[in-house]
């Protein structure tokens, strides 16, 4: 059973975090003096506390186990193997905060840039796992702004065999939000917080700038 808030009641697949621990650690990443290191150990702990949510509906099955006292039927995960799958490079972000919750995940890279002037995404680099059909794909970035990346970052990994999809954000646009639903409503799509619009340059407002300029301390 999934916990968290579903926002619209149209967007059948799209949840929005509503843990007070996700909240706070969004407005302490939000804040303009927080700095690289802070930030880069806020988006892991967020990246946690929502990979926590996002996999609750993992399968499990019973296994034998014996404790010190006798033997029991317990659940397990059912082995579902599980590909993390970060959006170049700001994803890169959340990546180890997921592991933390599930280490034996592999983890595959999508590299997408923005035009500039259209702000429409190109793919320079993409490398999956093997077996890629038959793993549940984490799909990891913390923004999702116009939406135009995590779109063909699935359209990538579902032309490369991935159909088992969820997205990852940490702040999302409503724009966002609505394209990315909109072309693959099959995708789960959990958002640690909605934001009110993007600006004229595509950025989310209120937002917190460019995540991966604070992640990686560029400018
Ligand atoms: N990417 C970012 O890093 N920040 C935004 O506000 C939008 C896209």
């Amino acid at each position: 059973m999934i916990t968290c808030k579903r926002k619209e009641k149209e967007m059948e697949n799209v949840f929005y975090m509503d843990h007070p621990l996700i909240q706070h650690k969004i407005s302490m990443l939000r804040a303009v003096q927080t700095g690289t290191n802070e930030f880069r150990k806020l988006v892991e702990e967020i990246a946690v506390l929502m990979a926590y949510e996002a996999l609750r509906d993992l399968p499990t099955e019973d296994v034998e186990i014996t404790t010190p006292l006798e033997t029991c039927m317990t659940p397990m995960l059912s082995g579902k193997k599980l590909a993390i799958v970060p959006i170049l490079r700001a994803g890169l972000g959340m990546v180890n905060g997921i592991l933390t919750l599930v280490p034996s995940a592999k983890v595959g890279h999508v590299g997408l840039y923005r035009d500039p002037v259209t702000h429409e995404p190109h793919e320079y680099y993409c490398k999956l796992p093997e077996a890629i059909g038959e793993r549940l794909i984490l799909v990891a970035d913390p923004m999702l702004a116009t939406g135009g990346s995590a779109e063909a970052a699935v359209d990538f990994i579902k032309q490369k065999g991935g159909t088992n999809i969820k997205f990852m954000c940490i702040i999302a646009a409503p724009e966002g939000v609505e394209r990315l639903h909109k072309k693959h409503p099959d995708v789960q799509i959990y958002c640690g917080h909605l934001d009110r619009c993007l600006n004229e340059n595509a950025y989310i407002c209120p937002g917190l700038g460019d995540a991966g300029d604070r992640i990686f301390g560029t400018k």
